[in-house]
């Protein structure tokens, strides 16, 4: 759907993680401050769901909060659990891995819904074909969350263009 096309309908973005509360919040986080220094708040909205329900209410990962703070990030998200009504809701669904894509696929009533979902390495531009997922930082150290970061931000910057060109915003 193209907003400008008249229907004033945002575009809706949802990242997926298992737990919705490492790399997903983080990529809700870093997308939301992409959307507003673009000014594209009215057009793009963000949010963020795990496959899991196992961290249900929970404020993102205590070690991913302090990592996103050194850059200047607030992931400050409630985790939830995806639910089959987010695939007919939102316009583009982000995930981290294969995992993530195999479980959403799962729960896609038709090809409408099973388009909608992307990994989120393919939008990766400096990183482009050095990773085929965002690898799950949960049991790691502090370099899985730096490294969290620096794909999250760098495959953010690349989505952001993909749907600036996709709904004709540049
Ligand atoms: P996330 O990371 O999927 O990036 O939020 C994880 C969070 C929690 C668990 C696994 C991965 N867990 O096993 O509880």
């Amino acid at each position: 759907m193209n907003p400008t096309e008249g229907k004033n309908k945002k575009i809706r973005l949802l990242f997926v993680c298992l737990g919705n509360i490492c790399r997903s919040p983080a990529a809700e986080g870093i997308m939301m401050g992409l959307v507003e220094k673009n000014d594209l708040q009215d057009l793009i909205e963000v949010d963020s769901a795990g496959t899991s329900g196992w961290h249900e209410g929970e404020l993102p990962d205590e070690r991913m909060r302090i990592h996103g703070e050194k850059r200047g990030y607030d992931f400050s998200s409630s985790a939830r659990k995806l639910t089959r009504e987010d695939l007919s809701t939102f316009d583009y669904i982000l995930v981290m891995d294969e995992n993530n894509y195999r479980t959403v696929r799962s729960m896609a009533s038709n090809s409408e819904e099973i388009g909608k979902i992307h990994l989120m390495t393919d939008y990766l531009v400096q990183f482009r074909k050095l990773h085929n997922h965002i690898p799950d930082p949960y049991y790691g150290d502090a370099t899985g969350f730096e490294l969290v970061l620096d794909l999250l931000e760098d495959a953010c910057e690349g989505l952001l263009l993909a749907i600036k060109k996709e709904h004709i915003l540049i």
